[in-house]
């Protein structure tokens, strides 16, 4: 697992998709730039996002709202209060970690304790052994369990309570160490908000504090009526918007599973209050197909119900996918109710009221809310697509399979040599392609090798140009996955991609 996660980041680095930011300082923590190829594929995840929930959607409309709000925002969205992590301090070390992310990583200790018994009695038993029947039955494994669950529900307790000194209490019951030193030296617990401050404003006195939003949520929130009025939109209806959220997160270590800067796709779908349990499982189900229409395997997938919820939730859940280090949240379904609508209303003193028609009088609308990380997303999308192909000859082979309608690159087209005028026919087909997709030409080394480069960048199509062409104008395309061949009129190739590569 940790090998096939190393060979994503470097993969990620090699072919031009993820660098670490300001690399030439050694890098910032938890930050990451997009590269060439990258920032095309993010611009493609983006836009596939978009176009299933704002181009097909009558009744959904895109924003873009700013990164800096008003400061009293964050006061009514309940960010200035409720939205932090539990720290605690290695007094040896000085090294610093969230407590609820040491408790965790403690019963997953034990977890893969109960893997270990169940890999063990799967060698015994065969043919005969029942994985369902032996985790329900086994004592061993049904006392880890038990644990675990004792745990995590009296951390969960303690946290809800804002009882810090237990969290410290169960670290201490539990001996759990410093993963870098081992020492057992803690301090107290303390809530440390994740949101970044900063100022608006030239002079010291009149400058005015700000935070970087931590979602993007607030600022379709406080556009409600404008949008609803402007658009004359009627309930159910929803806001989308894309872009940037800063969180100063202290558990660093996935790369861009969990970042500092990073970006959002939120959609809020305002509704008649009552309905909210109807539209909950209609969202679950409407997100859980886009992501299937990706094709990356339907058991990478799973729903997980929260029991602990957020501030602002009455019922939410997670798409988890499974990454290379586990199944891990992707997109977070949430159930807002009136929350954050009222909350502004009571914040700004103006009402933020629906009329609606059909009751012939005015509420404040319930929230449905969609929210995926578009740097998470990426990064499901980048590992699931990486893989190493035993191929018949006994070689292997790299590639990059991304559903072709992310891809960069739609299609390489290549010269089979440098001179007899195949550069030129290459350059014309260029140029007649690149008004629809994104297009490269290769010339190095020989034409193996440029496909085997080509795979390993995720271009689904190498088109390449022979003598052959100069007497007929057919050329030669493979395919990335298949890596068949087939021989095509260059004036068929533009539909050929297309059909491939159009949602
Ligand atoms: N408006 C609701 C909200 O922000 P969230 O569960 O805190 O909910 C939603 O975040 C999604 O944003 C997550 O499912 C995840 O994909 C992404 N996300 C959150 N924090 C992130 C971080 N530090 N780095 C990358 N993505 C993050």
């Amino acid at each position: 697992q940790d090998d096939q996660f190393k060979k994503v980041i470097s993969h990620a680095k090699e072919y031009g998709y993820v660098f670490q930011s300001s690399e030439i300082y050694d890098g910032l923590s938890a930050v990451y730039d997009y590269a060439q190829n990258g920032a095309e594929l993010k611009k493609n995840i983006r836009d596939y996002w978009w176009k299933a929930m704002v181009q097909m959607n009558e009744n959904i409309v895109g924003i873009d709202a700013a990164i800096f709000m008003h400061p009293t925002t964050w006061k009514a969205s309940g960010h200035v209060d409720a939205f932090n992590d539990p720290l605690i301090d290695n007094k040896d070390s000085k090294k610093r970690y969230r407590a609820d992310v040491l408790i965790e990583d403690y019963c997953a200790k034990i977890e893969s304790k109960i893997d270990k018994e169940v890999t063990k009695a799967a060698k015994r038993f065969g043919d005969a052994f029942n994985k369902e029947e032996f985790v329900s039955t086994n004592p061993r494994v049904l006392g880890y369990q038990e644990k675990i669950n004792t745990i995590l529900s009296r951390m969960a307790k303690s946290l809800e309570n804002e009882d810090l000194a237990d969290v410290k209490a169960l670290i201490e019951e539990l001996e759990i160490a410093d993963p870098l030193t081992g020492s057992k030296n803690w301090t107290d617990v303390k809530q440390f908000n994740l949101m970044f401050g900063t100022k608006l404003g030239a002079s010291a006195e009149s400058a005015m504090d700000l935070y970087l939003r931590p979602e993007t949520a607030q600022g379709i929130f406080v556009n409600f009526l404008n949008v609803q009025k402007t658009g004359r939109m009627k309930i159910p209806f929803g806001i989308a918007q894309t872009g940037k959220a800063f969180r100063n997160e202290i558990v660093a270590r996935q790369f861009i599973f969990r970042m500092r800067e990073f970006e959002q796709m939120e959609m809020q779908f305002f509704i008649k209050p009552g309905t909210q349990q109807e539209w909950y499982e209609h969202w679950k189900e409407t997100r859980l197909k886009w992501h299937l229409s990706l094709g990356m395997g339907e058991d990478n997938y799973r729903f997980h119900d929260h029991e602990k919820l957020a501030h602002y939730a009455d019922a939410a859940a997670d798409i988890e996918f499974k990454f290379p280090f586990g199944f891990k949240e992707l997109e977070g379904i949430h159930s807002r109710t009136d929350f954050d609508l009222s909350q502004h209303e009571k914040f700004s003193g103006k009402k933020l009221q629906y009329f609606d028609p059909e009751e012939n009088k005015s509420y404040v609308p319930y929230v449905l809310e969609t929210s995926i990380g578009l740097d998470r997303m990426f990064l499901a999308v980048f590992s699931n697509s990486l893989q190493e192909e035993e191929l018949e000859n006994g070689t292997t082979r790299t590639v990059l399979k991304l559903p072709s309608v992310l891809a960069p690159v739609k299609a390489a087209i290549l010269p089979l040599v440098k001179k007899d005028g195949l550069p030129d026919v290459a350059r014309k087909i260029i140029e007649d392609l690149k008004w629809d997709f994104n297009v490269v030409y290769d010339e190095k080394d020989a034409v193996g090798r440029r496909y085997r480069r080509q795979d390993a960048n995720g271009t689904p199509f190498c088109i390449t140009v022979d003598h052959d062409t100069l007497e007929d104008n057919t050329v030669t395309i493979r395919h990335r996955d298949s890596m068949e061949q087939e021989r095509v009129k260059i004036e068929d190739l533009r539909d050929i991609i297309k059909k491939e590569v159009d949602v």
